[in-house]
């Protein structure tokens, strides 16, 4: 069934509309600066949208995970940064509300609100009834708005945050509309045409960290795909699985069962990387390709020439790649070469190209090639969870036309 639109919302004029959008960007790790704005910038159709139908914006998102944050750590989380940046991208002051996410100051600033006007709630998360879909912290937010639109992509696979399925639950009781945003419809529709009936054959490459946040991805995605290409940290839980040597590199126990399932596809569906750039763990400065075992003192950090040839040969031959999780250390640039590769050879490549997840994302535009990709998506988990075919509850709220 279609889902509302922000065109479906009626007479928007004089209305304040809340606009759940996922500002959860990366920042800086020393200073707290927004270091990629590309969700910010995904988000402003929508908002553009809904000011010129007349309506002021209360925005809702959630910033970091702060209930794990040091205190430090924390203090970059507040959306102060986030707030001047989507003021910047927008071209108008964008006010940023009280320290507290609800409570009579950030009521008064929303009852203030005068059309063409946007205000940015604190960071949802400060308060730890965001995450337990808790129904009166939901109540209170809701009561700020006349209408509700989900445009945050990247966090609509979280079912347990009060933004994202309590808050359009308690506007409905209150017979306020729902829709979703461009951004949400836009990525909904690519990824539906992309996955549907893809042109084939259709490969996957997974990099990244854990094992463990995709391992579900993996076995949904194995129905799907011809071909899947691991790189990144994965590689060695695999390796390890196989009982070769991965150096320094430290296998969570849990990840390497997880690998253990999957070995069955290791030769058929899943192939892995055949070298590994690698550096001494005590002088990153000290590099060495190795092919098969890994060294004592050595760890991965990338994937090798040779892996880097196969795969982008493999690139080459086929209809459509998706691309979640860099798979090397992008970010130093001795390190970088595997995934900077790759983005090269899916750019030039006359496939469908279909990159997800905030790393990733940041790494081809790093890299210059994010014009050259079919679809950058601004989810990560979000983007794994619906091409894994998940239901979400946040768009299962959301009003039908
Ligand atoms: C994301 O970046 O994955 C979304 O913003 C959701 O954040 P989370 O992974 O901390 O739930
Ligand atoms: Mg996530």
């Amino acid at each position: 069934m279609p889902k509302k639109t922000i065109s479906d919302l009626g007479d928007l004029r004089g209305k304040r509309v809340l606009v759940r959008v996922d500002f959860n960007v990366p920042l800086d790790k020393k200073t707290g600066a927004v270091k990629n704005d590309r969700r910010i910038r995904g988000a402003l159709p929508t908002i553009n949208k809904l000011l010129e139908a007349g309506a002021s914006i209360i925005a809702l998102s959630h910033l970091g995970r702060p209930e794990k944050a040091t205190p430090e750590e924390r203090n970059f989380l507040t959306m102060d940064k986030v707030a001047v940046r989507f003021g910047e991208l927008l071209g108008r002051p964008v006010k940023k509300a009280a320290d507290e996410v609800v409570g009579p100051a950030v009521a008064a600033a929303a009852a203030a609100l005068q059309p063409g006007d946007v205000l940015l709630l604190e960071n949802l998360r400060f308060d730890p009834r965001e995450q337990k879909n808790d129904a009166e912290f939901a109540a209170a937010i809701a009561s700020l708005g006349d209408a509700y639109v989900n445009d945050a992509f990247g966090t609509c696979h979280n079912d347990k945050d009060a933004s994202m399925v309590a808050v359009s639950a308690a506007l409905k009781a209150a017979g306020k509309p729902r829709a979703v945003g461009l951004l949400v419809q836009k990525e909904l529709d690519v990824i539906e045409s992309l996955m549907g009936s893809p042109k084939r054959p259709l490969i996957a490459i997974m990099g990244g960290a854990k094992v463990s946040d995709k391992i579900n991805f993996i076995h949904a995605l194995l129905g799907k795909v011809d071909h899947l290409l691991i790189g990144g940290k994965m590689t060695y839980t695999f390796m390890k699985a196989r009982g070769i040597e991965v150096g320094n590199m430290k296998i969570d126990a849990e990840e390497l069962e997880n690998a253990k399932n999957l070995l069955p596809h290791v030769g058929t569906k899943i192939t892995l990387p055949v070298d590994s750039l690698c550096a001494k763990s005590d002088d990153l400065n000290d590099t060495q390709v190795f092919e098969g075992p890994i060294g004592a003192g050595f760890e991965g950090v990338d994937i090798g020439p040779k892996t880097l040839a196969l795969y982008a040969a493999k690139i080459q031959q086929s209809g459509t790649v998706i691309w979640n999780g860099p798979v090397g250390w992008f970010e130093k640039p001795a390190f970088s070469a595997g995934t900077k590769g790759i983005a090269e050879a899916m750019a030039n490549s006359g496939a469908v190209t279909v990159v997800g997840g905030g790393e990733t994302a940041e790494a081809v535009e790093q890299f210059g090639f994010d014009s050259k990709m079919t679809h950058v998506s601004t989810g990560g988990g979000a983007f794994l969870a619906y091409v894994e075919g998940k239901k979400f509850q946040s768009l299962a709220q959301i009003d039908d036309k």
